[in-house]
């Protein structure tokens, strides 16, 4: 399909009419073309979902604020859109792993505090100090850096800097006691300020674990000689999804929320999420339909065969677009016209087969709903994590940035182009 002179894809115009997406005339009426009219392949996330989350994690962890993780660019949902979102919604905070992350927050004119939630490289702290960012630190060359990069901006500036302690996950993080060394090194430094003191759980997910408990222990013994030392950090913050929704002692003055915001379970076992909506649909259109005679095989390797003459629709999307190739073979399926059918064989780089069986009624340009609803059908992240083996942070963040974000829900607000 070739646009009019001039036209191209533009995400800046709120399409808040999903459903007349490359429908036959939508194009003409249009007047320029959008990438999914060029490959019918496209994400619904739906803002008013987020919202929505967001109202409800942080009337949960109220009187503690909500902090809203936008990293990896907002779990593939669009870390602007939902940055604004989730502060409509009620977050006070969000948080990013990358410095680049925050600096894109910042370009779109997000001015909430900002939580880098690792400690940034020295050569990024100017960056950090220039876009206003709050750094996670836990080293001495990482708070000398931060000082540094503060004091070159002069005046009565002061950097709000958060000190991260280990409290047994291993991953980042100082030692109690260097935790709290740290944080007098911060407070007597005049450019820095002890904004924060936090860790971060790593079983919460498992609601009955007990190390959480005991991270929890070592967390308000860390407090503690940090109060007895005559410091108290504006805000204290532990808590993930997970820990948001089961460890009520956990929440402090702050909780990190990330997956709940989607929508999305922190745990596989558990479903019980109370009242959040999924945002996150992954939607394309058939492309090619055709009958596969009785007993030939489908895709690479022919693993899947037919048992009779049967409709198979190929779908344009694939691997490439973060459909995990590992649930080829395990029982997965898509949605058509509300009905179930599996999908055939190996998931390819950049197309899928669907077994329609002597089903004939699919036919090209019909509605494919890989993550999402149709009808009365679901399918969750959930279950495409579960057979592809993984969880489903992994699926949506796996959603390549070839897959173009549509939005519904957006209010007084552009969606930045990508
Ligand atoms: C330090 C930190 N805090 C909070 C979160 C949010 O976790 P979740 O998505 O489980 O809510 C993450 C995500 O991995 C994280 O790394």
């Amino acid at each position: 399909m070739v646009g009019p002179a001039g036209a191209g894809p533009d995400a800046t115009v709120p399409d808040a009419t999903v459903q007349g997406a490359t429908v036959p005339g939508e194009f003409e009426r249009r007047g320029r073309w959008e990438s999914w009219d060029l490959r019918p392949v496209w994400a619904e996330v739906d803002l008013d979902a987020i919202r929505h989350n967001a109202s409800v994690l942080s009337a949960i962890a109220a009187p503690a604020w909500l902090c809203a993780v936008v990293k990896a660019d907002g779990y593939g949902h669009g870390a602007v859109e939902v940055a604004r979102a989730a502060l409509d919604g009620g977050a006070r905070w969000l948080a990013v792993a990358l410095v680049e992350e925050g600096l894109r927050l910042r370009r779109a004119g997000i001015d909430a505090p900002i939580l880098v939630l690792s400690e940034p490289v020295p050569e990024a702290m100017q960056a950090v100090v220039e876009h206003d960012l709050a750094p996670t630190l836990y080293t001495r060359a990482g708070v000398r850096a931060a000082s540094e990069a503060a004091r070159r901006v002069g005046g009565a500036f002061t950097l709000g800097v958060h000190i991260k302690v280990d409290t047994g996950m291993h991953r980042v993080g100082a030692t109690a006691q260097e935790a709290v060394e740290l944080a007098h090194v911060v407070a007597a430094d005049p450019v820095l300020r002890l904004e924060g003191f936090c860790t971060h759980f790593a079983v919460a997910d498992r609601p009955h674990d007990t190390f959480t408990d005991r991270q929890i222990e070592r967390f308000e013994s860390a407090v503690e000689d940090l109060r007895a030392g005559g410091l108290a950090p504006m805000v204290l913050h532990a808590s993930n999804s997970a820990a948001t929704l089961w460890h009520r002692r956990a929440r402090y003055s702050m909780v990190r929320c990330g997956i709940s915001l989607y929508g999305l379970s922190p745990t596989s076992g558990a479903t019980d999420l109370p009242g959040l909506r999924p945002a996150f649909s992954l939607k394309a259109r058939v492309s090619y339909v055709k009958t596969v005679p009785a007993g030939e095989g489908i895709s690479y390797g022919l693993r899947y065969r037919v048992s009779e003459d049967s409709t198979v629709a190929t779908v344009p999307i694939g691997y490439a677009d973060g459909v995990p190739r590992a649930v080829s073979g395990q029982g997965a399926h898509v949605l058509i016209g509300a009905r179930r059918y599996p999908i055939a064989g190996t998931v390819t780089m950049d197309q899928i087969l669907v077994d329609c069986g002597v089903d004939r009624r699919v036919s090209v340009g019909d509605e494919v709903v890989l993550i999402g609803r149709q009808g009365d059908q679901t399918i969750s992240a959930e279950d495409v994590a579960t057979l592809a083996g993984t969880i489903c942070y992994e699926v949506v963040c796996g959603i390549s940035a070839r897959v173009p974000r549509r939005y519904t829900g957006i209010r007084n607000a552009q969606v930045t182009p990508r």
